[in-house]
C-alpha cells in the first residue's frame, strides 16, 4: 500500500563501528555511535519492512519491531549480512565497519615493553563490494563518510561498489556525521540523480532518505 510501500519486504540494516581485536583487553575501532543506522531500521519498519538490524557494538536500545543481530567484528557483520541477503529486497549499509584489522589477534594480553611499537594491519572483506558482484535484484544502499570531496567519493563509491544509491556525508560538518543527533548528506542515485538534504536530526532524515529511494524509478521487487 501507499503508506506502507515495504510491506513483506525484507529489509537489511548495518550500523554501528565495527571492533577488531588486537588481544583480550584491546581493540581498534571508529566514533560511529549507531544513531544513523538505528534511524535507517526505524525508518524500514515504520514504511512496513521485516526489517533486520545487523549492529555492532553501540550503547543505543535495540528499535522495536526488528530482527536484531548483535555482532562485533567486520568479519561476523559480513557473515551475518550474507545469511540474510538472498531473499532481502533492499540493504542499507549504514556501519562503519573497519577497513583494517591487526594481522594477528593475541590470545593473552599484550606485555609493555621498553620502545616503541607497532602493529600490522590486514585489510578486511568489503561487504558491499561482496554484495555488489552477487546481487541480482537486491536494492544496496551505501553510505560514504567523506571528510573532501565528498560527491565524488561517493559517487565512484557508487559505481565501484555496483550500488544503487549512496548516502554521501561530509564528516567534518559539525551539524553530522559520527555521533550527532544531525547529519548533513547527499543522496547520489544509480541513475545520476542528486538529492541534497538540509541537517536534520537523523530519526527524521532517516525517514525522508527511504521514502525518497522507495520513490525513486527503481521498482523494488517482493523477494
Ligand atoms: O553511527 P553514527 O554516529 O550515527 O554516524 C553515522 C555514520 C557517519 C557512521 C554514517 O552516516 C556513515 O557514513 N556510515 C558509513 C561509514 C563508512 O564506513 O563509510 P566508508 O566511506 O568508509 O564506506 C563506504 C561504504 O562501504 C559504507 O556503506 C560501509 O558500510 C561500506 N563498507 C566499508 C568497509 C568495509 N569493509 N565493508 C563495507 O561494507
Amino acid at each position: 500500500t501507499k503508506e506502507l510501500p515495504l510491506l513483506g519486504k525484507k529489509v537489511v540494516v548495518t550500523a554501528g563501528p565495527t571492533r577488531e581485536r588486537i588481544d583480550p583487553v584491546r581493540y581498534i575501532s571508529n566514533f560511529s555511535s549507531g544513531k544513523m543506522g538505528y534511524a535507517m531500521a526505524e525508518a524500514a519498519v515504520s514504511l512496513g519492512a521485516d526489517t533486520v538490524l545487523i549492529s555492532g557494538p553501540v550503547d543505543l536500545p535495540k528499535p522495536a519491531g526488528v530482527e536484531f543481530i548483535q555482532v562485533e567484528s567486520a568479519a561476523e557483520m559480513l557473515e551475518a549480512v550474507l545469511e540474510n541477503f538472498d531473499n532481502a529486497s533492499m540493504v542499507i549499509k549504514s556501519a562503519a565497519v573497519a577497513d583494517y584489522r591487526p594481522k594477528e589477534q593475541h590470545t593473552q594480553k599484550m606485555k609493555k615493553k621498553d620502545g616503541d611499537s607497532s602493529i600490522e594491519l590486514e585489510r578486511t572483506t568489503d561487504i558491499l563490494r561482496t554484495l555488489g558482484e552477487q546481487k541480482k535484484d537486491q536494492i544496496l544502499v551505501g553510505f560514504a563518510a567523506e571528510t573532501n570531496d565528498a560527491i565524488s567519493y561517493g559517487m565512484s563509491k557508487l559505481t565501484n561498489k555496483n550500488l544503487d544509491y549512496i548516502i554521501v556525508n561530509d564528516v567534518t560538518d559539525p551539524n553530522g556525521g559520527f555521533g550527532n543527533d544531525t547529519n548533513v548528506v547527499t543522496l547520489l542515485t544509480g541513475m545520476g540523480n542528486q538529492y541534497p538534504f538540509e541537517a536534520m536530526e537523523k530519526k527524521q532524515l532517516a525517514k525522508v532518505l527511504l521514502e525518497t529511494i522507495v520513490a525513486d524509478e527503481r521498482p523494488i521487487s517482493d523477494d
